[in-house]
C-alpha cells in the first residue's frame, strides 16, 4: 500500500522569555548552528523535504536566518502551541497524510527518532504516534497520563498538574506524528482554560483519545535528545552535548582529538582521518581539513580549506585555503581570500589578506601582504609591507617567482617585482623592478671615519 507523504510543522514562534534576549530563541546557536536549523535538519533527514515553520516573535529574522526551503506561516500573537498549529491550518488544508510536529527548541533531536515515529504511525495505523521518555527530573515537562489499559489518555502541563500528576515520571518531549486532518479538526475545539491561558497542542491528545483515536507512545531511552532549551544554561548544556557528539564522530572517523574539553568543531566541518586536533582549537563553518594536518594548539579556523599535512599553530585562519604541506604560525593571521600554495611557510606576526602565495614561498616574520600575487619560491623578508591602500582604493602588488624582498621593505601598490627580482633591505619601492633586477629605494649610507672621537673632543673642550 502506498503511503501518503508526511508533512512537517516546526513551532518556532515563541518569544523564549526565559532566554532574556533580543534575539528570537529559535536563532540562538547550539554548537554554532541556530537551534531551529538543527531541528529542521532532523525533520528533513526524516524524509520531509520542505517543512512548514510557524514564526512569530522575531519572525522576520527567523525567516531570513532559515532562508529558502521552507514554507512559513505567521502566528502574530503567541497564544500557545495549539494556537500555533491553528495558524498553519490553511497551509495544511490539503494534506491528507501524517503531520510531524516538533518544537523549534529541541536542537538535539535526531532524524532516526522522527523516522521511528512516522514508522510507528503507519505500522500501528495510529491517529497519533508520539515520543515519551522517563526521567527522574520531570519538572517543566508535560506529564503523560495513561488510562487503565495503559494507553496514553492525556498530557498535563507541569503548571496545571495535581501533586499526583507531578509525581509521574513519564514526560512529553513534544514530538508527535498526527493524522493531519484529524488534528486540524480537534484543534478547533480546544480552549485556553489553563494556568497559562494558552491553547495547548498537548490537549489535542486528550481530545483524540476521547474520540477513540489510537495513540501510540514510543518510549525513548536518551532524554538528552529531547532536551528543550528554554534558558541560557540549557543552551550551554545542549551545546556541550552536541559538541561532544561532533567530536566523537570525528574521533570514530580516525581524527585524533587531543582534548575534547577544549576543542570546538561545528556541525559541517569535514576532517580526514589522521588529522590531529590539538587543545584550545575552534574550527567553524564550512571548513575542510586534510589527512595528516595538525591544527592547534590555540587555533581558530573558519570557512577554510586546509590541505593534507598542513600545520596551523597558534593562528587565525578565516576564509583561506592552504595547499598541501603549507604552514602558518605561531601568531599568523590568514584573512579572507588568502590562498597558500603547497609548502608555503607563513611565520609569526604575518598577516595575509586577499592574496595568492605561490608554492614554497616563505614569509617568515612581521609582514603584511594584502591584495598581492606572489610567485613560487619567493622569499619575503621580515617587516615587508605591501601598501595596498591609498586612502581611496585598494591596489595590487605582484611579486614574481624566485623574488627576494629584503627586510623592512615597503612596496607601494600598484607595483610589480619581476621574476627573480631583488629588493634591497629597507627600500621604499614605488616603481616596478623588472625580472632579474635589483630595486634599491633608500638613502645611501655615509661613513665618517674618526667622527666619534672628534665629536666627543668638541663637546668636552671648554669654550
Ligand atoms: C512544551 C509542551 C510540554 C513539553 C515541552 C517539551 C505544550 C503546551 N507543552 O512546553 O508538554 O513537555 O514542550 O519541551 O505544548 N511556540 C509557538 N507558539 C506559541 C507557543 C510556543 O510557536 O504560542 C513554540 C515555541 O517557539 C517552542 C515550542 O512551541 O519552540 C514549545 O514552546 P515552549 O513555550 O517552549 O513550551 P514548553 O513550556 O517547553
Ligand atoms: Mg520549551
Amino acid at each position: 500500500m502506498s503511503r501518503e507523504p508526511t508533512a512537517g510543522l516546526i513551532l518556532a514562534a515563541g518569544k523564549g522569555t526565559r532566554m532574556k534576549s533580543e534575539i528570537p530563541k529559535a536563532l540562538h546557536p547550539v554548537a554554532g548552528m541556530p537551534m531551529v536549523e538543527l531541528v529542521s535538519r532532523a525533520v528533513r533527514g526524516a524524509g520531509i523535504p520542505r517543512p512548514t515553520v510557524v514564526v512569530g516573535h522575531g519572525g522576520d529574522a527567523v525567516i531570513e536566518g532559515l532562508g529558502d526551503g521552507y514554507d512559513f506561516v505567521w502566528q502574530r500573537e503567541q497564544r500557545g502551541t495549539g494556537h500555533a498549529v491553528m495558524m498553519a491550518a490553511e497551509a495544511l488544508r490539503h494534506h491528507h497524510g501524517p503531520l510531524l510536529v516538533t518544537p523549534g527548541d529541541t536542537p538535539l533531536l535526531s532524524s532516526e527518532t522522527l523516522a521511528r515515529l512516522i514508522e510507528a504511525y503507519h505500522a500501528e495505523s495510529a491517529q497519533v504516534s508520539m515520543a515519551t521518555f522517563v526521567t527522574v527530573e520531570p519538572g517543566g515537562y508535560g506529564r503523560i497520563v495513561r488510562d487503565e489499559e495503559g494507553q496514553v489518555a492525556q498530557i498535563v502541563e507541569d503548571r496545571d498538574a495535581t501533586p499526583q500528576q507531578k509525581a509521574l515520571l513519564e514526560v512529553n518531549p513534544a514530538v508527535y506524528c498526527f493524522d493531519c486532518q484529524l488534528l486540524l479538526e480537534v484543534i478547533q475545539g480546544l480552549d485556553s482554560n489553563n494556568a497559562q491561558g494558552e491553547v495547548y497542542l498537548t490537549d489535542a491528545i486528550a481530545a483524540i483519545h476521547s474520540r477513540g483515536g489510537k495513540i501510540v507512545a514510543e518510549t525513548f531511552d536518551d532524554p538528552d535528545e529531547f532536551m528543550g532549551v528554554n534558558d541560557r544554561w540549557q543552551l550551554a548544556e545542549a551545546s556541550r552535548i552536541l559538541r561532544l557528539r561532533i567530536l566523537r564522530k570525528h574521533a570514530m572517523n580516525g581524527v585524533t582529538i587531543v582534548d575534547p574539553s577544549s576543542s570546538y568543531i561545528t556541525m559541517d566541518v569535514e576532517i580526514e582521518p589522521d588529522a590531529l586536533i590539538e587543545p584550545m582549537t575552534v574550527i567553524e563553518g564550512n571548513t575542510r581539513i586534510g589527512a595528516g594536518a595538525r591544527i592547534g594548539p590555540n587555533a581558530w579556523v573558519k570557512d577554510s580549506v586546509i590541505g593534507q599535512d598542513c600545520r596551523v599553530f597558534m593562528s587565525h585562519v578565516d576564509q583561506a585555503t592552504m595547499a598541501e604541506g603549507s604552514r602558518c604560525g605561531p601568531f599568523s593571521n590568514l584573512r579572507p581570500g588568502t590562498r597558500l600554495g603547497a609548502g608555503v611557510k607563513i611565520g609569526n606576526f604575518v598577516e595575509v589578506k586577499n592574496s595568492e602565495i605561490g608554492q614554497a614561498t616563505a614569509i617568515s616574520h612581521l609582514t603584511y601582504i594584502g591584495d598581492a600575487t606572489v610567485g613560487s619560491g619567493a622569499n619575503i623578508g621580515a617587516g615587508t609591507i605591501t601598501c595596498n591602500y591609498d586612502g581611496f582604493a585598494k591596489h595590487r602588488t605582484k611579486i614574481g617567482n624566485g623574488a627576494f624582498i629584503g627586510s623592512n621593505s615597503t612596496l607601494v601598490a600598484p607595483v610589480e617585482i619581476g621574476d627573480n627580482g631583488f629588493v634591497a633591505a629597507g627600500s621604499v619601492i614605488t616603481k616596478g623592478v623588472p625580472e632579474g633586477a635589483l630595486g634599491v629605494g633608500r638613502a645611501r649610507q655615509e661613513v665618517r671615519e674618526g667622527w666619534v672621537n672628534s665629536w666627543k673632543a668638541k663637546k668636552s673642550s671648554p669654550e
